[in-house]
């Protein structure tokens, strides 16, 4: 468990794919982020499967959750053949607008950078999802420039803009609790 001040992130596992699986079709829970794609328990179940079992597996997913256990939302992130990770999540629309995902952000990236020798954390957000843009931002990401039509999302190719956070920028823990000596 990665412990924040006002969220928590808890590794995913197996039983929680029915939840996390019924919001990823919920269009109003992915938003502007996975478009209008849809697909099965099974399939959800299969793809987490393999990963477990893969040695090579790089993603990490994590639910988040309040510090009486609420779930409100999930993130993730996966490493490229490069060396880099590019990370995404979302917030059950009742919990937005509160600070949870700029924090469970900032969780993440103090737990990449404090775990792999990895040099960059990135992220996507859509030109028009102001609230993703705006919660990296937060998070310490900077924005670099912008894809032109990356993404096929609700019937239209969009534009994405790329945000990083370099080791150098994140410095030291921002978030996590350590354990003191
Ligand atoms: C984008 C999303 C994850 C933001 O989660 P959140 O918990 O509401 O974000 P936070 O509360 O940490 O907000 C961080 C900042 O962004 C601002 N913000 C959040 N949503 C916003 C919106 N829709 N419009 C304008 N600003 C917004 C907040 O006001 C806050 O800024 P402030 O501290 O200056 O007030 C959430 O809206 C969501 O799940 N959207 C659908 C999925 C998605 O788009 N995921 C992003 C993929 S990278």
């Amino acid at each position: 468990m990665l412990k924040g001040d006002n969220v928590n992130l808890r590794m995913m596992e197996k039983n929680d794919i029915p939840l996390t699986h019924q919001w990823h079709n919920n269009l109003e829970v992915s938003g502007l982020y996975n478009g209008v794609h849809q697909y099965t328990q099974t399939k959800a179940e299969q793809h987490f499967t393999e990963a477990e079992s893969d040695p090579q597996n790089t993603r990490h997913s994590f639910l988040i959750e309040l510090k009486d256990g609420t779930k409100v939302g999930s993130i993730g992130a996966w490493k490229d053949r490069s060396g880099y990770y590019t990370m995404g999540a979302s917030i059950l629309p009742e919990f937005r607008r509160q600070g949870y995902c700029s924090e469970a952000t900032m969780l993440m990236i103090d737990y990449l950078f404090l775990s792999d020798i990895i040099e960059r954390v990135q992220a996507l957000a859509n030109v028009d999802n102001v609230g993703s843009r705006k919660t990296l931002q937060k998070a310490g990401l900077k924005e670099e420039g912008v894809l032109r039509k990356f993404a096929f999302v609700y019937g239209k190719w969009c534009d994405f803009v790329m945000l990083s956070i370099l080791r150098e920028e994140w410095n030291h823990p921002r978030v996590l609790k350590l354990p003191k000596n």
